[in-house]
């Protein structure tokens, strides 16, 4: 067993940001399942939101950030968010971050459902730039001492705390210990076959919550993006919402413009809005694409803006300054997760949860664009500034245990077949026949996880948690019984007063959790015209 004074789970912009601010003469490890770099925050492209521009105010980043998460954002955390942004991003700036710039300063862009330009950005690879700079900084600490490769399994819990956790470390199962662990394993929406995340994203931090008996919320909610780029055989890569900020157009088959029929913001209209739009219209069409048409942006403006994506289009053959290239929605980000207060504090004591892993209110049912990275980074800060008051008992040496088993046969067709059910049966457009037979497919391949015959390798234990995970946001899914923000019923497709409450769960159990500022409206409703 390994000792240390904090534990963090995750190298992604929330786990990299919690182990800088966390005490310095604390001794912190920071586990990570793959490499340091890969994670979602590294794959970001579009930017981070912070009100720094004088036309500006915290009020109107509030309310946008209240607005698109449709009646569900916790007031108070949504104010933290907003105004700890710029504190934040100046932080950052002393860092190294290299932010793009406009005659000197901060040049701000916009993207959909920001009511002004508040988005900051390098080029469109604005996470690769963050997470190089947190990168760098974290190695050069002493006392953060990095396991990449390792996976953790399970939370070590003993006697209604938590000490650590279990992981899989060089092949063998070894216990990190640590007063404080820190929860930043990133969202699960690899569950879905179309999804814009890494592959590390599998609902890890979610599964090891539940399976210690923490409290999870409003997991139903799964942003979907518009535009992934859509070719056969090959991963949906983002192209990102800040290209219609910058004003590129989306078209169907036939080259028009069809976004406004749908709302009045047509493609500055929410995200939810959009993917709803594009999926409703493909399936009037009977296609499977729409189209992203950058030329409106100019062709220098998009050297300069979108180089990233530029180069990944042409490496596919693409050429965006020439056509228009096939998008298709993909699932993009979780806004539910585990539970936390201001503090980061879960429901046990020991576990904080940060970043895309945990619920703290600011997205409700519909995350706002570039609010998550901004989330990782405040409530990252806030968490180390705040731990230190945490009494630190250390935990008494943990038990050897076993080698770990191989895989078993099954974890294959799982692996294979769970993202497809996932998509087709709790993607953009939900209802309660669909849900029940994915639930009924899921819970057919958990009775195997019964059996006890289940590998310890990590294809085998990431089955697992999907499998897990899948099943409680189906779930969540089956029990909210109206459309809201992200999560649209074609059985209940109103948004239902009564239903503005979380969705919680813990262990089989599905209760309602009141906001605690409730917001009259604040919903955001789908004008299908079709
Ligand atoms: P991640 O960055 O996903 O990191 C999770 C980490 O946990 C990884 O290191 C992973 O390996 C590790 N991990 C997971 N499970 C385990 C385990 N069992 N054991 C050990 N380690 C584990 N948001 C914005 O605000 N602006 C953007 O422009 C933007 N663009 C995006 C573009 C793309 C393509 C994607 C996918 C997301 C984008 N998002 C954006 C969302 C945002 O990037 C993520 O929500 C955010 O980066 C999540 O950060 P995180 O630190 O919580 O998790
Ligand atoms: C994008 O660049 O479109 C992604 C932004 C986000 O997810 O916040």
């Amino acid at each position: 067993m390994q000792q240390f004074d904090a534990l963090i789970v995750g190298s992604g912009a929330a786990g990299l940001y919690t182990a800088l601010h966390l005490p310095g003469h604390w001794q912190i490890a920071l586990i990570t399942k793959e490499d340091l770099a890969l994670s979602s925050s590294d794959w970001a492209q579009g930017g981070i939101a912070a009100v720094l521009d004088p036309t500006d105010s915290f009020q109107l980043h509030t309310e946008d950030t209240m607005v698109a998460g449709a009646g569900l954002c916790e007031r108070s955390a949504v104010e933290v968010l907003v105004e700890e942004a710029p504190e934040r991003i100046y932080e950052l700036v002393h860092l190294g971050v290299g932010f793009d710039r406009y005659q000197g300063r901060l040049d701000l862009t916009l993207e959909a459902a920001h009511s002004r330009k508040r988005i900051l950005h390098a080029r469109d690879a604005t996470g690769r730039e963050l997470v190089r700079a947190l990168m760098e900084e974290v190695l050069s600490q002493p006392n953060i001492t990095i396991f990449e490769k390792t996976l953790a399994l399970d939370l070590w819990v003993d006697q209604g705390r938590c000490w650590g956790v279990k992981s899989r470390h060089e092949g063998r199962v070894e216990y990190f210990g640590a007063p404080v662990t820190v929860l930043a394993t990133g969202g699960a929406s690899r569950i879905f076959v179309h999804s814009t995340n890494p592959p590390v994203c599998t609902g890890d931090g979610l599964a090891m919550a539940w399976r210690a008996g923490v409290w999870l919320r409003d997991l139903e909610f799964v942003q979907f993006h518009p535009t992934a780029l859509s070719l056969p055989d090959t991963p949906r890569f983002l192209i990102s919402e800040a290209v219609r900020g910058e004003g590129a157009h989306i078209l169907d088959s036939r080259g028009e413009r069809f976004l406004s029929r749908y709302h009045a913001q047509g493609e500055l209209a929410p995200r939810d809005v959009v993917a709803r739009a594009i999926y409703l219209h493909l399936k009037a069409q009977g296609e499977e694409r729409v189209f992203i048409d950058f030329r409106p942006i100019g062709a220098k403006r998009m050297q300069e803006r979108f180089p990233n994506i530029d180069q990944m289009c042409q490496a596919r053959g693409l050429d965006i300054s020439q056509e228009p290239i096939p998008v298709a929605p993909a699932a993009h980000y979780c806004m539910g997760g585990v539970q936390t207060d201001l503090l980061g504090r879960t429901s046990l004591t020991g576990l904080w949860a940060v970043g895309e892993t945990a619920s703290t209110g600011v997205h409700g049912a519909n995350r706002l664009a570039s609010n998550s990275l901004l989330e990782c980074l405040v409530f990252a800060h806030r968490i180390g500034n705040h731990a230190e008051q945490a009494a630190l008992t250390y935990p008494t040496p943990a038990p050897e245990t076993p080698e770990l088993p191989p895989a078993a046969d099954h974890v294959a067709t799982i692996l294979q077949k769970l993202p497809q059910l996932c998509w087709d049966h709790c993607g953009i457009v939900r209802d309660r026949a669909g849900l029940t037979v994915g639930l009924a497919q899921l819970h057919h391949w958990q009775t195997w996880l019964e059996t006890g015959d289940w590998g310890a390798d990590r294809a085998s234990l990431e089955a697992r948690n999907q499998l897990l995970v899948a099943n409680l946001v189906l779930g969540s899914a089956l029990w909210r019984e109206e459309s809201r923000g992200a999560h649209f019923r074609a059985d209940y497709p109103e948004t239902l007063d009564a239903w503005q409450v979380h969705t919680l769960v813990r262990g089989e159990q599905w209760s309602a959790q009141s906001l605690t500022t409730p917001e009259p409206g604040g919903s955001v409703t789908l004008e299908v015209k079709l």
